[in-house]
């Protein structure tokens, strides 16, 4: 049962569909050789236009093809076995013979002819032509031999004798070695040619998980006594069944098999039926987050059981974002700052025919630093902060606040301001922001800043002066101080110091001045609301006065003024009176000197000088002068009578009275003086 040798693929163009033919070289009945044909094959062979050429090659014996003078009742020599009609015939010359007809006198067969298919190629000729022509029917054919080797049993004439050919009742066809037909009793022994469509089937494969797969397939022509199913992979499998469909189980996850089944009809294999297809690759196991950057995230997993080829890392939603990896970590680049990315990691075969279920990871990138950090003090206990934040997404900011490197509080915000309260008065504090991710995961890179809260300022600023110094006290109740500030002021005269301690002695001032003290508490750049008092040194005693000029009824003075007075606004207070005339005045000036005016002439004036500061006065110098004298003649007349005569007419008598008279005058009139003349 030697078979199946291709011998030829007839050489026209297309897909079409294909026919076999088996040669069989075990000599049977026509009958049995239908029933063999039409069990594990299609049906005996039907000869036409366009397969004659290829079966009569290389024939080397006569073989029974599937024509039957009468087969069903129909017409003779009219239907193929397979049911064609018979279009096309190549009978050997006078055959087939006719029933009841005399027999003519038996021809030699071909006579001059070589044993090639002569009358086969006249045929061909034209035939082959067309049928390469029509390329929308064709039809490829196969031929298989049966027989080992081809045997020898070349007659060219074998079954043809001279005999004249009994009539045989409903005889079959016989193809000759040369290609012509003969028609035969049916019984006779003879190898056979078969046919069979050429079988296409398809292998389904479906239901694939990780270990297993559902194959069904087409099922094959005729009586199919089994199907035989290999799989090949990482394990071979082999096995039979006579149902279309089987599961397979205990496959490798992600894994390539190739699978044929062969339907096998009388022990002989036919066409398989082929498909490849990958198991489900494993999920990947333990997928974390490695490495986190501003911009980039690293991934790692373990490795899934079974096979892969690669992973692919799929960021978010969008299928362009994909990275593939073929190791078990994942850099994924070129984020922004500060937002929260989805993953999802799949484990790929090369084909990507299928892929494991995702594994899902969501990370933010660390945020960026904040920039423009600036401080803004805005009172003893408050201090407003301010930053930027480089990229559009919402962060949290913990602002960290400490002093001297102690921790003593923290705040958060959404905000890019922070308003930092209940700090003490003038201490320097340090702030930090540190920008997170909403879901305070991760944090950025810190930026820190220093500030100062206002100092507050002093209280009870008390001021004390002597004549050429002043001491100012001050208090600070609250908070703390670098420094103070003081500022001396006097008439546009600026001076200013600082000291630590809460007290200052301004030395070597001028006498009788007014005085502004002002006091500021200072810490850093930062000075409290400054605090001022006013106060005037003591006054101290004028210098020595002297006269001017005086006249009848003026006098003019002039006093010195002694070195520490020399403060250009020092004012004097100048009261002048006659106790004679009950008269008194005062005049104020800044200058040192006076003239007092409508005065009285030839009176007695004293004078006292002040320096006057504020309500305070010095201690007077004092200063007597008389006006110039206006001169006045009195004539006094005498009358003298007395008893005694000629007691008037005694010198002695009027100089007495005289003299008596002057003594009364100048007591009576202190400060005005008489002066007598006495005419005769
Ligand atoms: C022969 O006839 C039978 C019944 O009439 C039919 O079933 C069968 O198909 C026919 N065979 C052919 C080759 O025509
Ligand atoms: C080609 O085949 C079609 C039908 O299949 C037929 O109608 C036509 O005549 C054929 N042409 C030739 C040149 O054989
Ligand atoms: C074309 O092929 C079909 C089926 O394969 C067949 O029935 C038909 O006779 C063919 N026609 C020609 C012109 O060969
Ligand atoms: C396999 O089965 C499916 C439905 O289960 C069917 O659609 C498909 O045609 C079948 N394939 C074959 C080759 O039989
Ligand atoms: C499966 O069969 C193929 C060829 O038939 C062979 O090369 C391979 O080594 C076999 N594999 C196993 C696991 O047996
Ligand atoms: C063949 O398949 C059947 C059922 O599907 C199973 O019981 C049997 O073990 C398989 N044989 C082999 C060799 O795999
Ligand atoms: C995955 O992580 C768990 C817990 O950390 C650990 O027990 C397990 O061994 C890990 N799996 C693999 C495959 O490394
Ligand atoms: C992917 O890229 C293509 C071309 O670059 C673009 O047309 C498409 O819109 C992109 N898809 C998504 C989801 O971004
Ligand atoms: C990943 O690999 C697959 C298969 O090799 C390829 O088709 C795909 O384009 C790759 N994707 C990227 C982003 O390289
Ligand atoms: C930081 O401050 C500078 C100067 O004020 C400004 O130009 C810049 O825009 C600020 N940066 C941001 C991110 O606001
Ligand atoms: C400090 O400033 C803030 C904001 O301007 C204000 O709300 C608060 O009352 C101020 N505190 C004091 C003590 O002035
Ligand atoms: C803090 O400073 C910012 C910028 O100078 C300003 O916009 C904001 O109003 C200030 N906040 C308060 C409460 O003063």
């Amino acid at each position: 049962m030697g078979r199946i040798a291709l011998l030829l693929l007839m050489g026209c163009l297309g897909g079409w569909a294909e026919l076999q033919y088996y040669k069989y070289s075990n000599a049977s009945t026509w009958e049995d050789a239908r029933q063999h044909c039409s069990v594990c094959y299609k049906e005996l062979v039907s000869l036409n236009s366009e397969n004659i050429h290829l079966i009569v090659q290389n024939l080397s014996t006569d073989y029974w093809v599937g024509l039957r003078k009468d087969l069903n009742g129909t017409m003779s020599w009219s239907v193929w076995s397979n049911g064609d009609p018979v279009t096309f015939q190549n009978w050997y010359p006078g055959h087939p013979t006719i029933l009841k007809e005399i027999p003519p006198t038996p021809t030699t067969p071909t006579p001059q002819t070589s044993p090639g298919p002569q009358p086969l190629d006249n045929f061909c000729h034209v035939e082959l032509e067309s049928l390469c022509r029509n390329l929308t029917n064709s039809t490829e054919i196969y031929i298989y031999d049966s027989t080992k080797p081809p045997s020898p049993v070349t007659q060219p004439q074998p079954v043809v004798t001279v005999e004249p050919e009994p009539i045989i009742e409903n005889p079959c066809t016989s193809l000759l070695s040369f290609g012509m037909w003969m028609e035969k009793n049916c019984s006779e022994l003879q190898p056979y040619i078969c046919y069979e469509d050429r079988f296409y089937g398809t292998v389904n494969f479906s239901r694939v998980t990780l270990n297993s797969v559902f194959l069904n397939w087409t099922v094959g022509p005729g009586n199919i006594d089994h199907y035989r199913l290999e799989l090949r992979g990482d394990i071979n499998i082999t096995n039979s069944t006579t149902s279309l469909s089987m599961d397979i189980f205990q496959l490798t996850p992600g894994t390539l098999y190739h699978i044929q089944v062969f339907a096998v009809k009388c022990e002989r294999d036919l066409d398989p039926q082929n498909t490849s297809f990958y198991t489900k690759p494993d999920v990947i196991e333990n997928l974390t987050v490695t490495e986190v950057k501003t911009d980039s995230i690293q991934l790692s997993w373990v490795k899934p059981n079974g096979n892969h080829d690669f992973y692919s890392v799929h960021l978010g939603n969008n299928i362009n974002n994909t990275v593939n990896s073929t190791t078990e970590n994942c850099l994924i680049t070129s984020l922004s700052p500060g937002r929260l990315y989805y993953f999802q990691v799949y484990t790929e075969v090369k084909d990507q025919s299928i892929m494991s279920d995702p594994k899902n990871i969501s990370s933010y990138t660390r945020p960026n630093q904040v920039i423009n950090l600036t401080v803004f003090s805005c009172n003893s206990t408050w201090i407003n902060l301010t930053w930027n934040k480089n990229e559009e997404v919402p962060l949290i900011f913990l602002v960290v606040v400490s002093q001297n490197g102690n921790f003593l509080f923290n705040q958060s915000t959404n905000y890019t301001n922070m308003m930092v309260e209940s700090l003490t008065p003038g201490n320097k504090y340090d702030f930090t922001v540190v920008p997170q991710v909403p879901d305070l995961t991760l944090t950025g890179e810190n930026a820190t800043t220093t500030g100062f809260t206002r100092p507050c300022p002093v209280s009870n600023l008390t001021l004390k002066s002597n004549e050429t110094s002043i001491t100012a006290t001050w208090n600070l109740t609250k908070g703390n101080f670098s420094q103070f500030s003081l500022t001396i002021q006097s008439t546009g005269k600026n001076l200013t110091m600082n000291t630590t301690s809460l007290m200052y002695d301004f030395t070597n001032l001028k006498a009788a001045a007014r005085y502004s003290v002002t006091v500021s508490t200072v810490v850093g750049q930062l000075s409290s609301d400054p605090i001022n008092c006013l106060i005037y040194t003591l006054p101290v005693r004028p210098g020595k006065p002297s006269l001017v000029n005086k006249t009848m009824e003026n006098i003019t003075i002039r006093w010195e003024v002694p070195d520490e007075l020399n403060s250009g606004t020092t004012q004097y207070l100048v009261n002048y009176s006659s106790s004679f005339w009950n008269y008194s005045n005062s005049v104020i000036t800044s200058n040192n000197t006076i003239t007092a005016e409508f005065l009285k002439s030839g009176t007695y004036y004293t004078f006292f000088i002040q320096t006057l500061a504020d309500r305070k006065m010095s201690d007077p110098v004092n200063f007597t002068e008389f006006t110039e004298p206006r001169k006045k003649t009195l004539t006094i007349t005498m009358q003298c009578s007395s008893d005694k005569s000629l007691f008037c007419e005694s010198k002695n008598a009027s100089s007495n009275v005289y003299a008596m008279l002057q003594d009364s005058l100048n007591k009576l009139l202190t400060g005005v003086y008489y002066q007598f003349q006495k005419k005769t």
